[in-house]
């Protein structure tokens, strides 16, 4: 498994690394082609003690996070959103978004190693892994109208990322883009 930011054309490259670039012990060829980014085994990595903040509570991060705080009970998962009112759904009885089994899943999970914030920049500072998971709408104009994603929210966490990371992190695009 690899995982890379350095290939977004969103994340800022900086002298600095603050992108790491996982690969399994076994697995030397991808991470000789990645040179911008320093390179780490899993063995390195203290998975007991691991914190994901998603930055996207909607119909891709939420579900996704819950099945992870539930198959890996000793991983902190935070999901943050800019909008307080999915927030507040998701730490409701009243979930946003209906998937056979979520609402049971997020009993469960939540509250015990699964969490929901509005604070961003917070819950991507503490964290060792950020997904991304904006909503990335069809551009209704410029060039790509009608076909392109608009990526500004996109862009915004990575310069969110960016601005508050004092740590090394995996940063991991869980979004589309059509270019
Ligand atoms: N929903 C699907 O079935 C589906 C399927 C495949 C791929 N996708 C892709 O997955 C991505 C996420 O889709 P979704 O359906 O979960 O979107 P969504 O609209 O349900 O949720 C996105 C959330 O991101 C939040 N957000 C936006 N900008 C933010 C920011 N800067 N900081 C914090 N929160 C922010 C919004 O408030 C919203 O709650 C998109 O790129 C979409 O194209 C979705």
């Amino acid at each position: 498994m690899l995982v890379t930011a350095g290939s977004s054309p969103f994340l800022p490259k900086r002298p600095t690394t603050h992108y790491i670039c996982i690969s399994a012990p076994s697995s030397h060829t991808m991470a000789a082609e990645t040179k911008t980014t320093d390179v780490v085994s899993f063995e390195d990595i203290d998975v007991s003690s691991i914190k994901i903040c998603c930055i996207g509570a909607g119909y891709v991060g939420g579900p996704t996070m819950a099945t992870i705080a539930k198959y890996c009970p000793s991983v902190k998962v935070t999901v943050v959103d800019i909008s307080q009112p999915r927030i507040d759904a998701w730490n409701s009885e009243d979930l946003p978004i209906f998937e056979p089994g979520l609402d049971e899943l997020v009993k469960e999970c939540r509250g015990r190693n699964l969490f929901f914030s509005t604070d961003v920049e917070g819950s991507i500072a503490e964290a060792d892994i950020v997904f991304v998971s904006v909503n990335t709408p069809t551009k209704t104009h410029g060039i790509g109208a009608g076909r392109a994603s608009n990526t500004k929210n996109c862009e915004l966490c990575a310069r969110t990322i960016a601005k508050v990371s004092t740590s090394d992190k995996i940063v991991v695009r869980r979004i589309v883009l059509f270019m």
